[in-house]
């Protein structure tokens, strides 16, 4: 009976292995909102795998980065409102934040989130026809500190009441090409939506009074027919890669979750026997005290142990009484 409940308790884990092993490796997000809310819950991680995060300390995050998402780079730096608003944040990378910026709805701390796309860029963020990136994506987006497991968060609205944030890209911009128009800052807001300004010297940096995520663009150079040819390929490659990679990550799944259950297979055998080893311990013990129990004696109702030799026979206080 023993052996077959351990029997099942094996069958058992094995089977909910079988079904956690199953659960399909996430797909790499369609679209820029659902990006940024995967990498908002990535950057978060970098906090969780230390101890006691510190707060105005940017953390790299681009290692808990998915391996469909390879080569964007991203950070996190905890803050508190109030820091910010008086010290701002002269360099977040590409980013300076002057005093005086405001966060709304009001938080005590928030989490700036930092992402350059890098050759991600064009996938999701395409390039508006009759213009060229110059320079990767770089987004600056702010959330609530108060919960770093949270997920699907809204981002914050910060705002810049005195100088503007300023953007500088001059470690990453692109040869500008011959011939091209003037360079223009672009920014994307939450819902996608694009808007260009001027940029500005030295550097072409951009500047913004608002989160959100920026890079330069000039207007395409005369080849009017094909504004933009860059998309297509990308998303095919991007397909197939991805395809390979699940295909791999399967493959590994399975070493591993062989692996795995080889372990705890052993396990249970092992325990099984230690439990059984012990029962039969017990057994002996029991067998071992009858062997020399004592007498049982019935005093009244109850039963009393009672020595073979015992000079004053248990008796109860009633009976003195009767
Ligand atoms: C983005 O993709 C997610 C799922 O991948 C979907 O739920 C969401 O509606 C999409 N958003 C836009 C703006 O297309
Ligand atoms: C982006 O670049 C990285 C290396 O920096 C590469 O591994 C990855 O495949 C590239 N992704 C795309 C979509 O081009
Ligand atoms: C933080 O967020 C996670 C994920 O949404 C949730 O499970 C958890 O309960 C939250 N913790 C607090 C303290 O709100």
């Amino acid at each position: 009976m023993r052996l077959f409940l351990c029997g099942l308790q094996v069958l058992l884990l094995l089977l909910s292995h079988q079904l956690s092993a199953q659960s399909p490796h996430p797909p790499p997000p369609t679209n820029a909102s659902s990006l940024d809310s995967l990498l908002q819950d990535y950057s978060f991680r970098a906090f969780l795998r230390r101890p006691r995060p510190r707060t105005g300390i940017l953390y790299d995050a681009a290692a808990t980065v998915p391996p469909d998402l390879t080569g964007i780079k991203l950070s996190a730096m905890r803050l508190r409102s109030g820091s910010l608003r008086r010290r701002g944040v002269p360099s977040l990378k590409e980013f300076s934040i002057p005093k005086g910026v405001i966060v709304k709805p009001y938080v005590t701390r928030l989490v700036f989130v930092y992402q350059n796309l890098a050759n991600f860029s064009r996938l999701y963020y395409p390039p508006l026809s009759g213009y060229d990136y110059v320079a990767p994506v770089v987004g600056l987006l702010a959330y609530d500190a108060k919960n770093l497991s949270a997920v699907n968060l809204p981002e914050l609205e910060i705002t810049a009441s005195k100088d503007p944030i300023r953007i500088d890209f001059s470690d990453d911009l692109e040869p500008i090409p011959q011939g091209g128009g003037s360079v223009q800052c672009v920014s994307f807001d939450s819902k996608g939506k694009a808007s260009f300004r001027d940029s500005v010297p030295p550097g072409n940096a951009c500047e913004t009074e608002r989160q959100g995520r920026f890079s330069v663009v000039v207007k395409s150079v005369a080849s009017a027919p094909s504004p933009s040819p860059a998309p297509p390929p990308p998303e095919k490659e991007k397909k197939k890669r991805s395809e390979s990679n699940s295909r791999t990550w399967i493959t590994v799944g399975s070493v591993l979750g062989g692996l795995v259950l080889l372990g705890l297979l052993m396990f249970l055998v092992l325990r099984c026997r230690s439990y059984k080893k012990r029962e039969r311990m017990k057994e002996m013990e029991r067998a071992g005290e009858t062997g020399e129990a004592l007498r049982m004696t019935q005093v009244g109702e109850t039963r009393a142990p009672t020595a073979t030799t015992t000079r004053t026979q248990p008796v109860l206080e009633t009976e003195y009484a009767a």
